[in-house]
């Protein structure tokens, strides 16, 4: 019998806050095994992505990722995009209609990396992509560029396995330079923001296209060079 069964009986009815309180430890608890799956998954896209780095560095002397950054989205943005959704608040329903809480940010050398890596990615037999969504190929309209994935992989638990979701956004040095910058108007509205400071950082977005397209260049004739 669960701990919260003999409660319940112990106590009748008599006091609902009690058990209301043990939903919410239960709750909690539920969220807690959740948030462990998140960060398995994490660990596990982590591990193959500095996997085939080291690879890369061993096999042709080069290292496409620069580094790499992840981290679990907090309870209260997770309640803030359920809200949003407006979807149920419980942890299925963050398990059924969030695919962000687990994120990995791949920042790479240079743009021919990008796919090199998202693929190396995406080919492991225990990795399933779940969607794609390609801001180099087409970029947002404010300028705003990266590769994104969503992938699922096994998380193996000692009764189970589990397919967890993990959001792996895959840029340059300079895109991500970019969409730090980009990312502090995030809790401005349209007209707080100058359509002049929109209109500049649009200019930057292609700026830092041409520069990643000549840094490219530029690696690759000196690679040549050397050949
Ligand atoms: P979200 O509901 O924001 O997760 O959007 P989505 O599910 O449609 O995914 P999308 O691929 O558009 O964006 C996911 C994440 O990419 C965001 O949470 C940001 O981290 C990043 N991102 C997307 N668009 C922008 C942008 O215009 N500027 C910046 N700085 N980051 C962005
Ligand atoms: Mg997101």
């Amino acid at each position: 019998m669960e701990f919260h069964e003999i409660l319940q009986m112990n106590m009748g009815n008599k006091n609902l806050d009690v058990l209301k309180n043990i939903d919410f430890i239960e709750n909690i608890k539920e969220f807690g095994i959740m948030q462990q799956l998140y960060r398995a998954a994490i660990k596990e896209v982590r591990t193959k992505l500095e996997i085939l780095d080291e690879e890369f560095q061993i096999k042709y002397d080069h290292s496409p990722i620069h580094h790499i950054e992840y981290r679990l989205k907090s309870p209260q943005s997770i309640m803030d995009k359920l809200i949003q959704k407006d979807v149920e608040i419980s942890t299925q329903s963050i398990w059924n209609n969030l695919s962000d809480v687990a994120g990995i940010r791949v920042i790479c050398n240079y743009i021919s990396d990008i796919d090199k890596i998202a693929a190396f990615l995406v080919r492991q037999d225990d990795i399933t992509l779940i969607r794609r969504n390609d801001y180099i190929e087409n970029p947002k309209p404010n300028g705003y560029r990266s590769l994104h994935l969503i992938v699922a992989v096994p998380i193996f638990l000692s009764d189970s396995t589990k397919h967890v979701k993990v959001e792996v956004q895959i840029r340059t040095i300079a895109m991500d330079f970019w969409a730090s910058l980009e990312h502090k108007l995030k809790y401005k509205t349209q007209d707080e923001v100058s359509k002049v400071i929109r209109d500049r950082l649009f200019d930057c977005a292609r700026s830092i296209t041409q520069l990643d397209l000549e840094m490219q260049s530029i690696y690759e004739a000196i690679k040549a060079d050397q050949e």
